[in-house]
């Protein structure tokens, strides 16, 4: 039995960090795991020009604690009103990627795209300048069951969005159904999707087991369990095409804990024990590295991370709570234990 695990230090392809004294009380457990992050742009207002990421920034770098190396990612929100010219300006400035929400799709999505036909200038901008598109998968129609939005989605919005585009490098985020996995492996080379922890570790019974558990609620929901299969079998497998992605969504405790409770899961205070966990589960850690550290830099065209990391097989108990600004936050498996733990401090590269 393998009790202990060194690899490249990994990146968090898809991360919430909010703003202000929410992103001051989280950012450093990112920061402590991963090199890298990209980091998702739907504040309040939403970052939408390459002045506000760049500001954003550097709020998140002011926000480290000193001596964690930490590189975020930016990216734009996409609107219906995106003038083409930011695009050009955005690369310029060094953002990889924008984020496509369906507006009303999820948490702070209002001012997001509500035809993806009316934005495609932008999406040709896009392709021409190398940008990734960062797709939530999920259709709004309130016809569609929330089970199946993400199916329906690939059907009626990404393969016509691939036909017009074949050459636009699309990332189908935070995937929780055997179709999207199907979809993304057989998808040319410009088609990649990320990967939750929580949806490789839970199905949708996670949500009711004992009464109704806010905190396992997010977008896209948790599906049944020969979805998480097909995604464990997706992350674990030979394809390059799946990669890290925490969707790490911090809200106040007394949000989630509501008649009306945010969606979103907070998995940064140990999001690569909550993967290893996965992936030892599935009998498939020789695959760790792949996903968690080198597949997700090719397909941005980034070089991996030299600085290694090391986890050992430890059981350890999470927190019930972390501070959250003026409130708390209840991370996922709170109270519960875990059988890895990062090591702190880096091993030499
Ligand atoms: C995210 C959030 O809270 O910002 N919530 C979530 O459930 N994942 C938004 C998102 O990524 O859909
Ligand atoms: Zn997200």
């Amino acid at each position: 039995m393998t009790d202990s695990l060194t690899l490249r230090r990994p990146d968090d392809w898809h991360l919430h960090l909010r703003d202000g004294a929410q992103l001051a009380a989280v950012a450093a457990h990112s920061a402590a795991q991963f090199a890298r992050a990209i980091v998702m742009p739907n504040l309040r207002p939403p970052v939408t020009t390459t002045a506000q990421a760049l500001a954003y920034k550097a709020r998140i770098l002011a926000a480290l604690p000193q001596g964690l190396k930490f590189e975020p990612l930016m990216t734009l929100y996409l609107t219906d009103a995106l003038p083409v010219q930011e695009i050009a300006r955005a690369r310029a400035a060094g953002i990889l990627a924008c984020k496509l929400y369906p507006a009303g799709a999820t948490t702070n999505s209002d001012a997001g795209v509500s035809d993806i036909r009316r934005i495609e200038p932008v999406l040709e901008a896009m392709q021409k300048a190398g940008m990734l598109l960062l797709v939530h998968g999920e259709v709004t129609d309130p016809e569609i069951d929330i089970f199946d939005r993400e199916a329906v989605f690939i059907e009626r919005q990404l393969i016509p969005l691939r036909q017009r585009f074949p050459e636009l490098k699309i990332v189908f985020e935070h995937i929780t159904t055997r179709e999207a996995a199907q979809y993304v492996a057989q998808a040319g080379p410009h088609t990649a999707a990320t990967i939750t922890a929580h949806h490789l570790l839970y199905n949708r019974n996670a949500l009711f087991t004992g009464g109704i558990r806010p905190h396992y609620y997010c977008l896209p929901v948790l599906k049944r369990e020969q979805h998480r299969q097909a995604l464990v079998q997706a992350a674990t497998g030979a394809s390059a095409k799946f990669f890290l992605g925490t969707d790490s969504a911090p809200h106040p405790a007394r949000l989630k804990e509501h008649a009306s409770g945010c969606a979103g899961c907070y998995t940064a205070h140990a999001a690569i024990e909550l993967y290893a966990e996965a992936f030892d589960r599935a009998g498939a850690l020789q695959r760790f590295e792949g996903f968690a550290s080198l597949h997700g830099p090719a397909f941005y065209g980034l070089p991996a991370n030299e600085e290694r990391i090391t986890l050992r097989r430890e059981r350890w108990s999470v927190p019930e709570r972390y501070p959250f600004g003026e409130g708390e936050l209840k991370p996922l498996a709170a109270g519960e234990s875990l059988n890895w733990r990062l090591e702190p401090g880096a091993a030499p590269a």
